[in-house]
């Protein structure tokens, strides 16, 4: 890659200066960061060092057209091979390299390394973030953290590039899988316990995107057009929770811009709102290759700039020495991250074994992906099944898809497939089918185009069966298992056509599968194997069971059968909205935005794309958000999931009927069926429209009960306080609840409402005062809901 000499040698002479200025004035040892205060240490650094510090170092990426690093970074080894980003030591002051590694389904680095043949450094690929979301259960979320954490620490890592909480705003959203709902309270809860799970072993993590990042179209140019009332209440909201919650070590600001202000640079969003507001504590890092302008990301209190390039340092040190940033703006960025540098494992000199626990990590997967599948239908009882002889179809039977692609991704020693769980508990395949697919899957991959890096490949179309070959396996085996799967990952949406909905070959599959198996008697199951919604309603009818299996992790197969045999209970709720079309997803029309013509780029790197807008009109109206209150049936609504048992909600009781103070609401749930299961109480408001419209139904809290057994029951209580009934009021930027009759709902979906109990706010209370927050372009029209 070529280098700008030119203007590197002002800087060089610059630097000299102050490096020689540094050491004439410090005779006296330099202080040690942990042997002397942070503060101390900060003023014996050269302003080379500051920004040294500040600015990162990326894995060694040689990729034409990306701007410049150091050659010195270059030729740095990487301690963790394959991680994403480093930051640089200062041995002279005790300031030792971080290392930081994706991503949110597990710890993301090279399983292999040159010139050791000694061992492997493979990770667990755990279930991605939509099904943890689906468990509804915090504590599972908490579970893989932790498991998820040892690894990063005993690889030697500081910070996990994770957990990711971007809001599901549409269905086609690239990353969706690394996100987990469209609602942010679900979204905000699971990462708080997510974060605290891997924190647990002394390492940090990063809540990313930090925030209005939903597409990946023209990602890094793309400005998010957003009114403030959603940006607060939707898409903030879950960073909200997380932070207050949780604390974690950074955050990641996002490559997109807000209302014209790119995320990374916007000191509203990370210096008044994250830190004055919620009181933040870690640093912020942009994300890789964010942002256009150096100086105002420092300037804006985002601390660190990954992976760093040369023509960073270069700005902020003559921002400097012009006065356009101050030193006291580097100073504190520099303090936050030494801060966060004291804590780290590799500063306390851990001793890292490069040996996780894998086996009992696979367990943990095993386990929780099983807490996140959701049994969508389930017709005279087809399921569970006793091992019996299956007739297995669709490539991703024999290939389970375990995670999405791109930076989410992780290199995981091996994947069991649904094949290899059902003859491990006992099922019989029918072995000639297998065989077909077996080769057919072989045949079509030899075929596959070579991919273009990072991007995820082209999926193998299926094949079609039918005819007499269906009829004979319909007559030897006694059931049907279909698996329909869909891959996606970072730098691609979704499409509608073949994506969300279903090819003609899956189509024509089902048809004659279930036509075939249905003449003998026999049933048919589907299997999901997916990352969000896809088109269900056009078909269901045909099936007699379908379970959203989601991707599960490198166990997924197990996790299947487990629950396919009955030997789990499903439990999963959806934490995101199956849509009965497309055209229903209320932000169908702008996601996910268009170029704009004649605008110069922002950003100048061929991976930049071009600048673009995504108006989101929606406004608040995101998921069931929408569907309820614009009465559009979805195929399945949110929270919504079936069990092999019933279950009794009871009356549901007020500690009081005036919301005067906290009011603790508490209901009963029963199992009433045959086996154990597990029932998720959903806490829902409706709230009176006032000045403010609310949407029909807002979550405000959820608790899944333990497994309960046929007759048991368990009490479960939530806490409302006045700032639950709030919604944001940009005319006076300030949280609002307003005065009204509340409808408290505890409910098992947000379409099936259990009990219901109403609750009084004598006068309008304003819960919190804030202030404006990057004021979205005037005139912007968002959609209202009917009345
Ligand atoms: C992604 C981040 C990721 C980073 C480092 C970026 O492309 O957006 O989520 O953490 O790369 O790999």
């Amino acid at each position: 890659m070529l280098r700008n000499t030119s203007r590197v040698a002002p800087i060089i002479i610059v630097l000299l200066t102050l490096t020689t200025t540094n050491v004439t004035c410090g005779q006296n040892p330099a202080p040690q960061l942990g042997k002397n205060s942070v503060k101390e240490v900060v003023a014996a650094m050269t302003l080379e060092e500051k920004v040294k510090l500040l600015v990162g170092m990326g894995f060694n990426l040689d990729i034409p057209g990306l701007p410049p690093i150091e050659e010195e970074d270059r030729r740095t080894p990487e301690r963790v091979v394959g991680a994403a980003g480093r930051t640089h030591a200062i041995p002279r002051l005790n300031i030792p390299s971080l290392t930081l590694s994706d991503g949110p389904a597990g710890v993301r680095i090279d399983p292999t390394r040159n010139g050791d043949n000694s061992k492997t450094y493979y990770a667990t690929g755990f279930p991605i973030a939509t099904l943890l979301a689906s468990s509804w259960d915090t504590e599972t979320a908490q579970r893989v953290g932790a498991a998820m954490g040892s690894e990063v620490r005993d690889y030697g890592i500081d910070i996990l590039l994770a957990p990711a909480l971007n809001i599901h705003r549409n269905p086609l959203g690239g990353r969706n899988f690394e996100y987990y709902s469209e609602d942010p309270l679900v979204a905000g809860k699971m990462t708080a316990a997510f974060v605290r799970g891997i924190q647990s072993n002394g390492v940090g993590t990063s809540i990313k995107h930090f925030a209005v990042n939903n597409q990946e179209f023209n990602r890094m140019q793309s400005n998010s057009v957003i009114g403030e009332r959603a940006l607060r209440e939707i898409y903030l909201k879950g960073f909200e929770i997380a932070v207050k919650e949780s604390q974690p070590w950074t955050v990641m600001s996002s490559y997109n811009l807000i209302n014209g202000t790119y995320a990374s640079q916007a000191g509203e969003l990370l210096t008044t709102l994250l830190r004055s507001e919620w009181g933040f504590k870690g640093f912020v890092m942009s994300d890789w290759f964010g942002g256009n302008d150096a100086v105002a990301q420092i300037r804006a209190g985002n601390d660190m700039l990954m992976p760093g390039f040369v023509a960073q340092s270069q700005a902020i040190i003559k921002a400097i020495s012009d006065g356009t940033l101050s030193t006291k703006q580097l100073d504190t960025s520099v303090e936050r991250v030494l801060n966060i540098v004291l804590q780290s494992p590799t500063f306390k000199h851990f001793n890292y074994s490069n040996a996780p626990d894998l086996t009992s990590n696979a367990r943990v997967v095993r386990e929780t992906a099983a807490e996140g599948m959701v049994l969508l239908k389930n017709d005279g009882n087809a399921l569970p099944i006793a091992p019996t002889k299956v007739s297995l179809f669709g490539n991703t039977s024999y290939e389970l898809i375990a995670g999405g692609t791109g930076s989410g991704d992780v290199n995981k020693k091996y994947v069991v497939s649904l094949d290899q769980g059902l003859l491990a508990a006992g099922f019989t395949i029918d072995e000639s089918l297998r065989q077909t697919y077996k080769e057919f899957i072989a045949d079509q991959k030899a075929r596959r185009p070579k991919g273009r890096p990072f991007m995820p490949l082209p999926p193998i179309s299926e094949m079609s069966i039918a005819g007499d070959r269906l009829e004979q396996l319909a007559t030897d085996s006694n059931i049907a298992v279909l698996t329909l799967g869909r891959s996606s990952g970072e730098f691609e949406d979704r499409q509608v056509e073949n994506d969300f909905t279903l090819t003609t070959i899956e189509r024509d599959l089902i048809d004659n599968i279930s036509n075939a198996f249905h003449a003998k008697g026999k049933k048919i199951v589907v299997v999901l194997n997916v990352a969000g919604p896809i088109e269900i309603a056009s078909w269901r009818t045909k099936v007699d069971a379908i379970l959203l299996a989601w991707q599960p992790g490198q166990e997924g197969g197990y996790s299947i059968t487990d629950v396919l045999s009955g030997k789990v209970n499903p439990s999963g709720k959806l934490a995101t909205t199956f849509p009965v079309s497309y055209d229903d997803v209320p932000s169908a029309k702008t996601f996910p935005g268009k170029e704009l013509v004649g605008v110069k780029p922002y950003i100048d790197n061929p991976f930049a794309g071009k600048p673009a807008e995504a108006v989101y009109d929606e406004g608040i109206y995101v998921g069931y958000r929408y569907y309820d209150t614009f009465g559009v049936k979805p195929a399945y609504e949110f929270g919504y999931g079936l069990s092999y048992t019933t279950f009794t909600f009871g009356d549901l009781k007020l500690n009081k009927g005036n919301f005067d103070g906290p009011v603790t609401v508490t209901v009963t749930v029963k199992n009433t069926g045959k086996v154990p299961g597990k029932e998720v109480a959903q806490l829902y408001i409706s709230a009176p429209d006032q000045k403010l419209k609310k949407p029909k139904n807002e979550l405000k809290a959820f608790a899944k009960t333990r497994l309960l057994k046929p007759g048991e029951s368990q009490t479960i209580s939530f806490e409302l306080t006045s700032k639950d009934l709030a919604s944001f009021d940009p005319a006076s930027s300030s949280w609002v609840a307003e005065a009204g009759t509340y409808s408290l709902n505890i409910a098992s979906s947000s379409a099936n409402i259990k009990a219901s109990r109403n609750v009084e706010l004598a006068k309008d209370v304003v819960v919190e005062k804030s202030q404006k927050l990057l004021s979205p372009p005037p005139g912007l029209k968002e959609i209202e809901p009917p009345r």
